[in-house]
């Protein structure tokens, strides 16, 4: 039978317990899904690509289906390498439709055979993202309910200014 495998792309600077809800929600959908990091992207990420992986690998590793790497270069050819036909997207609020959309349609135009699938975030986590996370943590706020307990201290110990 074929396999059907879901890349899931993003920074996960860090992750979140909003992308978490994603992974679980596509892990009981497809029969695998991969995490994937991208590596050389125009922002400055916060956490190395390793710490980034190796957070999405420790928030993950009750799932089995579930796997985390890097990738360089353009996301289409990313999921042709992994065997995967599905790309999974997150949407929190019409804010993020318009970029996401946007990239829909050229990784559409890159890839026809390639679909892009949008879940919907759960309520609790619209207001999430990692740039709120960083934010948080550099202020010594509490990342409780936000990101997974055990990526707490990692988090404070790369972060946290004072
Ligand atoms: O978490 P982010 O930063 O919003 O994720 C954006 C990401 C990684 C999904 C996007 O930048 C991407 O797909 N980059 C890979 C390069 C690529 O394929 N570019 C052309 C189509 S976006």
């Amino acid at each position: 039978m074929v396999q059907r495998i879901a890349i899931y792309p993003g920074s996960f600077d860090p992750v979140t317990n909003g992308h978490l809800d994603i992974i679980r929600r596509s892990a009981k959908i497809f029969d695998k899904v991969v995490v994937g990091v991208l590596k050389n992207g125009e922002k400055t990420p916060a956490f190395s690509p390793e710490e980034r992986v190796d957070m999405l690998k420790r928030a993950t590793a009750d799932i089995s289906n579930v796997e985390a790497k890097f990738f360089n270069g353009l996301l289409v050819d990313f999921v042709k390498q992994e065997n995967a036909s599905v790309i999974i997207k997150g949407l929190r609020a019409v804010s993020d439709f318009e970029y996401e959309f946007q990239l829909a349609l050229l990784n559409s135009k890159l890839a026809p055979e390639i679909e892009t699938m949008f879940l919907a975030t759960s309520e609790q986590y619209c207001f999430l993202s990692s740039s709120i996370v960083r934010d948080i943590a550099r202020h010594g706020g509490s990342l409780k309910d936000l990101v997974p307990d055990e990526l707490i201290a990692p988090i404070y110990e790369k972060l946290r200014k004072f």
